[in-house]
């Protein structure tokens, strides 16, 4: 797909190309070293254990992330599907695990459900899903065999930020699908994600456009919009080919 045939699907009119915009058209296969710098940045261990001095031989405490870490993805939903942990849990109507392919290669992952997304059980669902899905097409895959979910996994109310507490309640069962997913391939759609998978504060603008991995793995991370904010920002759109393009390399690499 090109990249006028990509904005198309995306609900862009594209006018005219500048010759320079065209020369974009087909983008080297090898990122220019100008816009890939090394990655630096990790995420950090985020585990609720009770560190103790060497001096005492107290079992270990079982953590959520323990109880987590030999079961399956149903079963982990299965869990999920339950949990307390935060206050979003009494304001739901339904857990939002994810939804796709557990031999995913590429892994969506978004900031928490909106309304439609509360309303059926399903991530990306509305009207941010829809473009969503055009995305995964322009890069040549299919949305079932993609794994979509959130940092959060219940609805704030009025869909505001969610909090870092909620973040950090959710956070096992993200890192137990990704553990259990090993995508070759995770893109952060947004601000929320994007900063808490990479365990930093600099604004999305600034995290787009580098390579990263995710935390100590060899799974490639790559941030972009989220879709939400292209739907109210139009004329970002054509940034996220850029994004799109970096994720197909690496897809493919
Ligand atoms: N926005 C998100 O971040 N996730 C969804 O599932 C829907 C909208």
């Amino acid at each position: 797909m090109s990249q006028s045939e990509f904005l198309k699907a995306m609900g862009v009119e594209v006018y005219r190309l500048r010759p320079q915009r065209e020369a974009q058209e087909n983008p080297p296969l090898v990122p220019e070293s100008d816009q890939w710098e090394q990655p630096e940045i990790h995420l950090t261990e985020n585990s609720e254990e009770v560190v103790l001095p060497p001096s005492q031989t107290v079992e270990k405490p079982v953590t959520i992330a323990d109880s987590l870490a030999d079961l399956e993805l149903a079963a982990v939903e299965e869990i999920a599907l339950k949990c307390e942990r935060c206050s979003l849990s009494r304001s739901r109507n339904h857990v939002v695990f994810g939804s796709g392919s557990e031999d995913a290669d590429l892994m969506f992952i978004g900031e928490a459900p909106g309304e439609e997304e509360d309303r059926q059980g399903l991530p990306f669902v509305g009207r941010a899903g829809n473009l969503l899905t055009s995305m995964i097409t322009a890069l040549g895959c299919e949305r079932d065999n993609v794994y979509i979910c959130n940092v959060v996994k219940c609805r704030p109310p009025n869909n505001r930020d969610p909090l870092p507490s909620e973040a950090k309640a959710c956070n096992h069962f993200l890192r137990r699908q990704i553990e259990l997913i090993r995508p070759k391939v995770i893109v952060a759609l947004g601000r929320v994600s994007a900063q808490l998978l990479l365990d930093t504060e600099i604004p999305l603008g600034m995290l787009r456009r580098k390579a990263y991995k995710f935390q100590d793995t060899d799974i490639d991370l790559v941030v972009t919009y989220h879709p939400a904010y292209l739907l109210r920002k139009p004329t970002e759109k054509a940034k996220s080919w850029d994004d799109l393009w970096d994720v197909r390399v690496l897809l493919n690499d």
